[in-house]
């Protein structure tokens, strides 16, 4: 199609070609990034909650920082970048957040379309982030109880975040279900 012309029967107008191939490939992930993103949730939560657990277990008790410790750290941060990924699939083809961009003067002024274009992706990467940090820096410290410390501080803050910006039934910025199941 030249530029400047109206499309033909079934060609697409070249400022929304980038969007009908996308629509193409993300369409029919949605569904399937959402479920796995609403769930994965449980997995991020344990994973910190039994990090934190261990280290402040550890820093009260002066215990000594083991392989086990070490791997526990590792697999909590671990399944927070995997939610990290799944987070940016799902942002990338989420209607809502298609919606914000296309729209965002007005998308700014409407909560729930707010919420999942700027606030929760931003406060969950700040989360991820204080998670990375913390668990970069516990690894290079060299005593034990330096390492329970650091692991209990900054995983503790971020989980204070993810818990904030989840959208619990229970909201009141917005709500949605404990999961989805297909
Ligand atoms: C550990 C981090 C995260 C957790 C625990 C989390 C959790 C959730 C939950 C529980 C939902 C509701 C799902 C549902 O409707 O059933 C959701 C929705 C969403 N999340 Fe996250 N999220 C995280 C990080 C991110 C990040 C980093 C991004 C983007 C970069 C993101 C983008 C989205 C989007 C776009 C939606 C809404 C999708 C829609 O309804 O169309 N999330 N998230």
């Amino acid at each position: 199609m030249k530029a400047g012309c109206r499309p033909g029967r079934g060609e697409v107008p070249v400022r929304n070609a980038g969007r009908e191939q996308k629509s193409a490939l993300f369409g029919n992930m949605y569904p399937l990034l959402l479920t796995i993103h609403s769930l994965f949730r449980w997995a991020v939560l344990a994973g910190l909650l039994f990090a934190l657990l261990r280290a402040y277990r550890g820093w009260l008790t002066r215990a000594a920082f083991s392989a086990f410790d070490d791997t526990v750290r590792h697999v909590a941060a671990t399944i927070a970048h995997v939610q990290l990924l799944i987070g940016l699939g799902l942002y990338y083809a989420s209607p809502l957040t298609n919606y914000f961009y296309d729209n965002a003067r007005a998308a700014l002024r409407q909560r729930e379309i707010r919420f999942f274009g700027l606030e929760h992706p931003s406060l969950m990467l700040t989360a991820i982030v204080l998670i990375s940090i913390g668990s970069a820096l516990a690894k290079r410290k060299t005593e034990p109880a330096a390492k329970f410390k650091t692991v209990a501080i900054w995983f503790t803050i971020a989980l204070l975040l993810l818990l904030l910006s989840i959208p619990w039934p229970f909201s009141p910025l917005v709500s949605r279900p404990y999961g989805r199941w297909g």
